[in-house]
């Protein structure tokens, strides 16, 4: 196992990596306020892990009250949030009780949101299921749920107690749902670190192996990365937009093709190409480089083309875009490979013409 902080002050918590962590559950108990908890879950992982998480916590002494979730992006809602509050309430949950999520990024979000609010507060922990979900987002604190019109623009920073992740859980997960998470860890690499790039190069096949110790030292790295930034710039203020490269143009993908069709690590993987041939029409990266990321994706299983929504509806989609600042769009974009950029300074035509017929 290895182990690593998120440094916070007072909300600073561990992030546990290995394997066969689920089956530790002195691992989780020192985090708890009370011997009771909530796991909160959905009917694909349920089956998986969940017996397991809660005969081992009951052995411990801890009651549990199980919550199963309907499975998919399309339940990331007020609905399904409410389903939660609905079993909090019956079960009289107390303001010590801390939540579990159980599960890939939508039931880590969720779940964090209902913790951040149920009783103005509970504690809760991650345990992360999914590789997109080991990698970014158990880590960071951002919870939340979708609006028809913007993805995730309903939600809280709130940081877990401790983050557990358990690389056995990677064997179940579908290939296309680990490519997605690939597509986090290659954003790692193009924003922040050029030989963890040159790495994932060389080490791409070991990795959708799920080579053991290849996983564990991409979740170690990206988890590092994410650590060092979000102990920068919690609430995003200023540096912590760069971990959204391509995202601006992912969720736009997202919205457009409807929650759920293009998995959001795809959709990430298409709109970090659309930034990277921004940054070359702007002058930073060559066409090398953008052929380059192009290779790394595609290696990954991912895709390296956006759907063609048309530019109205890109831009539309991306007005939604929480980096906007008094109405002006703001670009994650790449001074060179491995060094991120933040700004508002797009040319108009640059941005019609990648958004015109991506290709
Ligand atoms: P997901 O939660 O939908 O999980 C993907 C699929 O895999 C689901 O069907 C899930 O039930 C299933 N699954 C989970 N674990 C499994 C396992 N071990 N074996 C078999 N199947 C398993 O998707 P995701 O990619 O984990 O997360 C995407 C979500 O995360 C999006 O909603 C995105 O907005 C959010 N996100 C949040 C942050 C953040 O900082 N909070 C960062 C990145 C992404
Ligand atoms: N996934 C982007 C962030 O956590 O800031």
């Amino acid at each position: 196992m290895q182990t690593l902080h998120v440094r916070l002050g007072e909300r600073s918590y561990p992030i546990h990596i290995g394997a066969g962590l689920l089956g530790q559950p002195d691992l989780l108990l020192p985090h708890l306020q009370q011997k009771r908890v909530a796991v909160v879950t959905n009917t694909t992982v349920a089956p998986l892990y969940l017996d397991r998480l809660v005969a081992l916590l009951q052995a411990s002494g801890v009651a549990v009250t199980p919550i199963v979730l309907p499975d998919g992006e399309a339940y990331k809602n007020w609905e399904t949030l409410n389903l939660i509050f609905d079993a909090l309430l019956t079960q009289r949950a107390e303001r010590k009780t801390t939540l579990i999520a159980l599960g890939g990024g939508v039931i880590g979000d969720m779940t964090g949101f209902a913790a951040a609010s149920y009783q103005r507060g509970v504690p809760f922990i991650q345990i992360p299921t999914t590789l997109l979900s080991q990698v970014d987002s158990s880590v960071g604190g951002k919870t939340g749920i979708n609006h028809p019109l913007g993805k995730n623009m309903i939600g809280a920073f709130y940081q877990p107690k401790v983050v557990l992740a358990d690389t056995d859980t990677l064997k179940t997960l579908p290939p296309r749902e680990l490519s997605a998470g690939l597509a986090e860890v290659i954003k790692y690499g193009l924003i922040w670190d050029a030989d963890f790039l040159t790495w994932l190069e060389a080490n791409m096949d070991k990795l959708r192996a799920l080579d053991p110790a290849a996983i564990t030292h991409a979740i170690y790295r990206s988890c590092e990365i994410k650590a060092q930034v979000v102990g920068q710039d919690e609430r995003e203020g200023g540096i912590r937009a760069i971990l959204n490269l391509g995202h601006t143009f992912g969720h736009a993908i997202e919205t457009g093709m409807g929650y759920g069709n293009w998995l959001h690590g795809e959709a990430v993987a298409a709109g970090m190409v659309m930034a990277a041939e921004t940054s070359r029409r702007l002058g930073w990266l060559t066409e090398a480089d953008v052929a380059r990321t192009r290779a790394l994706i595609r290696a990954a299983g991912l895709p390296d083309v956006a759907p063609d929504l048309g530019v109205d509806r890109y831009l539309e989609y991306m007005g939604h875009d929480k980096k906007v600042e008094g109405g002006k769009m703001r670009f994650v974009l790449l001074k060179k490979l491995g060094e991120a950029v933040i700004t508002g300074d797009v040319p108009t035509d640059v941005l019609t013409g990648v958004l015109t017929a991506p290709h």
